[in-house]
């Protein structure tokens, strides 16, 4: 089956850190492979309404909700592109990931079915010298995919404060070469890991 990469954007400004070592990493994707770039910042989701015990969830057709849903029940892999904000997703990111309860629940979707055995991805950059600060990032990707039965493909870290800061980080580009070549094994949450 042809692959079909969706780049989510996650960050709060154009052109920033998260995008351009997404970017160095998508160069390596075999010409084959469809790439989609959708910017969460371009495109705002509304608010998550919690509908989700009422029922009264409908397939959105129209507006940004139904261009994200219909480009995210397309992709076999989904790239989550998000800068570290507080040690985690950006806000417009984990709407985004918010809007995934709302689709569990709209009839019709069978969203969690068409997820499985998907492939998560994530890129994210951050200012802070020490790449385990991002754990709690990691952790969130990686208990979503698990969640939904996917596979996940781990997180490309690479360092930087302001745009352009990551072009700099030379590991993180080293890694960006192979990054979508790698294995990515079913998720397990951590409790069913060895
Ligand atoms: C709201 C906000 C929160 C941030 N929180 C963190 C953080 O927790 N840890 C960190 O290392 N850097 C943090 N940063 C710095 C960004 O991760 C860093 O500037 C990164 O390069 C931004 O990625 P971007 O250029 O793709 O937007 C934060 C920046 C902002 C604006």
């Amino acid at each position: 089956m042809t692959r079909r990469f969706l780049f989510v954007l996650g960050s709060a400004r154009p052109d920033g850190n998260s995008e351009l070592l997404a970017r160095r990493a998508a160069e390596q994707l075999p010409p084959d492979v469809e790439q989609r770039w959708i910017d969460l910042t371009a495109r705002p989701l509304p608010e998550f309404e919690d509908l989700r015990h009422d029922g009264d969830h409908v397939r959105p057709t129209e507006g940004d909700t139904a261009l994200l849903l219909d480009a995210t029940l397309a992709a076999t892999d989904l790239v989550i592109v998000s800068p570290l904000y507080w040690y985690t997703v950006s806000a417009q990111t984990k709407r985004y990931l918010d809007h995934w309860s709302g689709w569990l629940r709209t009839p019709g979707l069978d969203f969690k079915a068409t997820m499985k055995g998907r492939t998560l991805w994530g890129v994210t950059a951050l200012a802070h010298e020490e790449p385990e600060v991002a754990d709690p990032l990691v952790g969130t990707l990686n208990n979503s995919a698990a969640y939904l039965g996917m596979r996940f493909g781990g997180v490309l870290l690479g360092n930087g404060s302001k745009p352009g800061d990551v072009l700099r980080d030379t590991q993180a580009l080293a890694r960006a070469k192979t990054f979508f070549a790698q294995d990515a094994p079913l998720a397990r949450f951590p409790y069913e890991a060895g």
